[in-house]
């Protein structure tokens, strides 16, 4: 199993690139299902949860081709569907296959998708994207660990109006994918207003379909009988580039994002302006310089435009050497303060309670052997080590390598003394 190995203290220096976005690209290859002709998606991040989306979707018939193996070109065709099932082994390893539930049922009638079952981060149900779809016509139940889904004697989803109990990004990107097909007007209410959303919700017009509101609490489909083919560019990854941003600042250096989206990452900049960060923006690009300690912050994850869930291992890496004390309330997932033990044994001062982690800020780090437990709580620690005096190991990064392209390759490009070790 790779390790990675980081001599902390470096300050990072330089530019680097941002990949495109990881959790817009998945939903984007999953709409391929929508229809027979063919979808390219360009800037698609050579990511491990990206090769899964492409063998669950091989596996229903869909051909996935991408250019060459350095290239993040993938092109998706839906011609030949010979099965509707999303398999445990390939749903325990990556829950957003749930994504493929609403264009199946959309297409073909019927899909069977394993219930994805715990996760480390929270319990995560999908009752709201069923509560949905069931709104839409379709007739649901479990069987054996599956959803068994179809539309019993209908040929197709009816448009309805849905209201969402609470604000679910892969449970509106399912629902408006399944409705960009359904007969008449869908209404989706406390829709996610998450970038990713709206990303999918472009790519999809250039389908074909009609869609507007996608970016803000309502979401409203106007559905149409079939998709057309169509070429799409994925945003850039603003979990990625935040990510960067705070590697930057925690190393007191002088960083610069190329093609960033800064205007999806408000939140982000505003805490790092607070931290005492100097960020410029461009178009598509953003500058963060560190000249001091961070100072301490106080925040609380929301879904967007609050300050997301996805960057609130990090920040607590950056908190851990901040000049005060802050708290990190987080409100999305019950369960997402797994990196605080492994913090601790970097010598982080943190507290748990509830929901909330109280983090002294400390002069220094110690490096130490961490383990990584999710994808975003491998950033924090990678983060944290940059920083840790002595030589920092971080054990399972294949959670690392599920979100972050070749990130110890940018990071290393950026002066660290980071690099990965096969077993
Ligand atoms: C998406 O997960 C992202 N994943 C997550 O990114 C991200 O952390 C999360 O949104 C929040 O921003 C993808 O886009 C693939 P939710 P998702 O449904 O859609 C509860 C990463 O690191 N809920 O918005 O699964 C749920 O339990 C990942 O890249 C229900 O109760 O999250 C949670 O508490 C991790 N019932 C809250 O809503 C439902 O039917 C928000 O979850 C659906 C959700």
């Amino acid at each position: 199993m790779d390790k990675l190995r980081i001599c902390g203290g470096v300050q990072l220096k330089g530019s680097v690139p941002v990949s495109g976005a990881k959790n817009a690209a998945l939903k984007m290859m999953a709409a391929a299902l929508l229809t027979r002709d063919e979808l390219v998606l360009d800037n698609v991040p050579r990511l491990a949860d990206i090769a899964t989306m492409g063998r669950l979707l091989a596996g229903m018939g869909v051909t996935v081709e991408r250019d060459g193996d350095a290239s993040h070109t993938v092109a998706l065709r839906a011609d030949g569907l010979h099965s509707n099932e999303a398999p445990y082994d390939l749903v325990k390893t990556m829950r957003a296959s749930i994504v493929v539930l609403g264009p199946l049922l959309a297409r073909v009638g019927a899909a069977r998708v394993s219930l994805p079952g715990g996760c480390a981060i929270g319990a995560r149900p999908v009752d709201q994207h069923l509560k949905g779809l069931q709104a839409l016509g379709a007739q649901i139940r479990i069987e054996h660990g599956y959803i068994v889904a179809d539309l019993g004697s209908s040929k197709r989803l009816r448009g309805a109006r849905i209201v969402t109990d609470l604000v679910t990004v892969t449970g509106t990107e399912n629902l408006m994918m399944a409705a960009v097909l359904a007969e008449g007007e869908t209404v989706i209410e406390n829709a996610a207003r998450e970038p990713e959303v709206a990303d999918l919700a472009q790519c999809l017009s250039k389908m074909g379909a009609r869609i507007r509101g996608a970016g803000t609490d309502r979401i409203s489909i106007e559905g149409v009988e079939r998709l057309h083919a169509a070429r799409y560019r994925v945003m850039p990854d603003r979990i990625e580039s935040g990510s960067f941003l705070v590697a930057g600042a925690i190393t007191q250096g002088d960083v610069r994002l190329e093609g960033a989206a800064p205007g999806t990452l408000d939140a982000v900049l505003e805490k790092l302006r607070e931290a005492g960060a100097d960020v410029q923006t461009g178009e598509d690009w953003i500058r963060l310089r560190m000249k001091r300690r961070p100072s301490a912050l106080d925040l609380r994850t929301a879904p967007y435009p609050g300050f997301p869930t996805d960057m609130q291992a990090q920040f607590m890496a950056l908190g851990c050497v901040a000049d005060g004390t802050g708290t990190i309330v987080e409100t999305i997932f019950e369960n997402r303060f797994m990196h605080v033990l492994e913090l601790q044994r970097l010598g982080a001062d943190i507290r748990i309670d509830g929901n909330t982690a109280v983090v002294r800020g400390a002069p220094r780090l110690s490096a130490a052997r961490v383990m990584a437990t999710d994808l975003r709580a491998s950033a924090s620690l990678v983060i944290a080590g940059l920083v840790a005096e002595g030589e920092t190991w971080v054990d399972r990064i294949y959670h690392l390598d599920r979100g972050y392209e070749r990130m110890e390759q940018r990071l290393a490009q950026l002066g660290a003394q980071i690099e990965r070790v096969t077993a």
